[in-house]
């Protein structure tokens, strides 16, 4: 008998984990030597949600960037609980992130903390257990510090989440760490300002559209325009249409929202004009609080120190399962230290 499956009403942020619930999903249903979320793949299965169009719109990159993620917070998490077994460890803006089920040692406490919205969802799916926690505020209310238990050490990890919000905010959030849990670790991406500054593309998913290696360049914007004009034909909505073309700062822009007229404009532009588009379009306004280095981190606050970091894709094995676009922007965004993971402790 068919399962019925649970429609979700999210938009705005809270919508972005299905995306990366459904990259974890599909990384390991097509590379499952290299990550295998098998809670993820379930979930998929039960909630309604046009995964069929994400699949469309996405480009294949983009989805193994989030599944790496999740695998190097992975490794962070292990690492800090085979020191700290009955360790807490709070996973904020957790979304529909199953992490707790692939890192579990049968002792650690986890807190999944994510807006009212999405936690509302969060907990009809995956229940809350006792050692299993959902906090539904957000991480810049400060009260939710009051729920961690930190007898035995605490880990925070925040995947996706710090991109959106804006250098102060996040400046002011680790000093409510350092003030609120000291010694605690805490680990996350962050992506780089000079792939900002020097080809406007916001680092991460921009990687690769600089003109000094048109191959590369080629190949990747050829994948994310097929993946591009996929979802603008059937996945996003006219206000987004709106918003995107709003938000371009290039000379022109397109006469329209069809597609026809977006596609006409874009075959028009030169390729610097391209990679300014792609950033105004994408990821300009998801890059909030860049870091060169997380050696800056520490004239935030002279309480954090830096216990490591390095690029995303670090120790990922580039597998022939693989397409040539993906290798390569694994290769070029680290090359280049776009994305890095970084660990800091307060
Ligand atoms: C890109 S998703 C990442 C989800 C998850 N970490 C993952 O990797 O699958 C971003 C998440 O941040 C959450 N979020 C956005 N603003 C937040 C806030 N102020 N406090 C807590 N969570 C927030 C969203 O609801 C969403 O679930």
């Amino acid at each position: 008998m068919q399962q019925t499956r649970m429609k979700v009403n999210l938009s705005g942020m809270p919508l972005t984990s299905l995306v990366t619930l459904y990259s974890r999903a599909k990384i390991s249903k097509e590379h499952g030597s290299l990550f295998n979320d098998a809670k993820a793949v379930e979930l998929v299965e039960q909630i309604d949600f046009y995964f069929s169009l994400l699949e469309k719109s996405g480009a294949d990159f983009t989805f193994f960037a989030n599944a790496a993620r999740a695998m190097q917070l992975d490794n962070k998490v292990k690492a800090y609980i085979k020191e700290h077994p009955r360790a807490s460890v709070v996973n904020l803006g957790a979304g529909f992130e199953t992490e707790f089920f692939r890192v579990d040692n049968g002792t650690v406490r986890w807190y999944d903390l994510d807006l009212p919205e999405l936690i509302e969802v969060r907990k009809q799916l995956l229940p809350e257990t006792d050692r299993l926690t959902c906090i539904a505020k957000s991480f810049l209310d400060p009260s939710w510090c009051q729920e961690i238990n930190t007898e035995n050490g605490v880990l925070i990890i925040a995947g996706g989440l710090f991109r959106y919000f804006g250098e102060a905010e996040v400046r002011q959030f680790f000093s409510l760490l350092a003030d609120r849990f000291p010694g605690c670790e805490i680990v996350f991406e962050a992506e780089s300002k000079s792939s900002i500054d020097v080809d406007g593309s916001c680092g991460a998913y921009g990687a690769g559209w600089n003109d000094d290696e048109p191959e590369k360049r080629d190949a990747m914007q050829a994948e994310y325009m097929k993946a591009f004009e996929n979802a603008w034909k059937m996945f996003f909505p006219q206000a987004q249409k709106d918003m995107m073309i709003g938000a371009l700062t290039t000379s022109t822009r397109p006469r329209g929202t069809e597609w026809d007229d977006f596609k006409t404009w874009w075959d028009q532009l030169g390729a610097q004009e391209k990679s300014k588009a792609m950033s105004d379009f994408f990821f300009g306004f998801t890059c909030g609080c860049p870091l060169e280095d997380a050696s800056e981190m520490t004239a935030w606050d002279d309480r954090i120190t830096v216990v490591d970091q390095f690029p995303l894709f670090r120790n990922i094995p580039r597998g022939p399962s693989m397409s040539k676009s993906t290798r390569q922007f694994m290769d070029y965004t680290d090359e280049k230290g776009r994305i890095k993971i970084v660990h800091v402790r307060t």
